[in-house]
């Protein structure tokens, strides 16, 4: 951890202010609160929070790059598919969760403009109130021709919605439970306060619901005494929403993870969870509250079987490089509008890290879920690997 930057006084200052929030969340809970509590500050106590405060995370001036923020490319594929669930439907809406800088509407609003087939309205439901007016502002000054489509809510239509709803790299900034096994249960981890932070505590002995329905998962598994991971409780009550408030369409999850057999893999011993601080990838989720993203990988499996609970159906699943090239992706950069070689030549390497191996091209996964749509989905049909989940 020693060669990662160190944060501006004023920086640390606004960490500090953060820190004694949890600190006195913490006394108030008696000494310790679930680690699912202490991330969820972290990322979004308002006006504190890494996602809620004013610095910037995305791209080369922040903490690190989705996507959307790699090349236009990714945007104009998720837009082919958007386009034929739109079509098939005779039209209906897109909803983005979590939209980031806003890049990611920005493309596929142009993209669907280009191709005559816009939605009836762009809904972007967006946690954080500060990326909420820098995705107005992103909009309206390069889309300004269809801000009126766009609108900003703070709660999922209760019902009746028909057309795309879309989430890239949220359910991975969504707070978890870290646990470890001690060979027959799950005990949680909490953190304490500490004099000069927060640490770890192990709370043994201690049943409640997220270890016993960690306890239901994980006991099929061989896994050994000791062994740490996360376990994501907001994916179900978040999916049942997202089923209730659906009608009929495509809900199109993108994110890095793997299937349960992988997740809760034997050498994956210490857990998925990962922090961002200026391009700098770690792993302690107790440094600098409110100053670095932290993440944990999707447990897609348990995705799939929240989504088959909620009555939706899993239409597909790939990886993100078969996904792009199922949508058109070297259509969409032979047609670029590169006009000279090194142009080209830099979409060609964008493209590249969205679809390499060692990149983003298998690390990252899509699942399709839909309700009433009967086409093929494109994205899911070059290569459809639900048989591993
Ligand atoms: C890692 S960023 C990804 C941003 C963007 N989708 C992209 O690809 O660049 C996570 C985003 O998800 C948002 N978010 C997290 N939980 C959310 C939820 N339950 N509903 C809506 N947005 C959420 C965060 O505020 C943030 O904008």
């Amino acid at each position: 951890m020693n060669d990662l930057p160190a944060p501006a006084a004023d920086e640390l200052a606004h960490s500090a202010e953060l820190a004694v929030l949890i600190h006195r969340e913490i006394a108030a809970a008696g000494g310790s609160i679930p680690f699912s509590q202490f991330m969820e500050r972290c990322l979004y106590a308002p006006g504190l929070g890494y996602y809620s405060a004013g610095r910037r995370k995305f791209g080369a001036g922040g903490d690190f790059v989705t996507a959307p923020e790699i090349s236009p490319l990714f945007g104009r594929c998720l837009a082919k598919s958007c386009a034929a669930v739109l079509e098939s439907l005779g039209g209906g809406d897109i909803l983005e969760f979590g939209a980031g800088s806003g890049q990611l509407a920005i493309d596929l609003l142009t993209e669907l403009e280009s191709m005559n087939c816009l939605p009836a309205r762009y809904l972007v439901l967006e946690r954080s109130a500060d990326l909420k007016a820098r995705q107005q502002q992103a909009i309206a000054r390069q889309l300004p021709q269809l801000l009126d489509r766009v609108s900003w809510i703070d709660e999922l239509p209760a019902t009746g919605f028909r057309g795309v709803m879309l989430a890239n790299e949220v359910l991975d900034a969504m707070s978890v439970e870290r646990f470890q096994w001690d060979g027959e249960s799950a005990e949680l981890f909490h953190v304490r306060s500490e004099a000069d932070g927060f640490a770890w505590q192990l709370q043994t002995g201690k049943v409640s619901e997220a270890t016993t329905s960690i306890d239901a998962w994980v006991s099929d598994s061989d896994l050994c005494a000791g062994y740490v991971s996360e376990f994501n409780t907001s994916v179900q009550p978040w999916l049942r929403s997202v089923a209730d408030s659906l009608a009929q369409g495509l809900v199109l999850l993108i994110d890095y993870g793997y299937p349960q057999h992988e997740y809760f893999h034997p050498q994956r011993s210490s857990g998925t969870l990962m922090c961002h601080y200026r391009h700098y990838a770690h792993a302690d989720p107790l440094l600098w509250p409110g100053l670095q993203d932290i993440t944990a990988h999707v447990d897609f499996t348990a995705v799939a079987e929240a989504a088959v609970a909620a009555d939706l159906e899993v239409a597909g699943y790939t990886t993100q490089a078969w996904f792009l090239l199922d949508c058109g992706l070297e259509e969409c950069l032979l047609q670029s509008g590169a006009t000279d070689t090194t142009d080209y030549m830099k979409a060609a390497q964008q493209a590249k890290t969205l679809i390499l191996p060692g990149e983003m091209g298998e690390r990252f996964k899509c699942i399709g879920l839909t309700r009433g749509i009967d086409i093929p989905v494109p994205g899911f049909r070059l290569q459809d690997q639900r048989e591993r989940l």
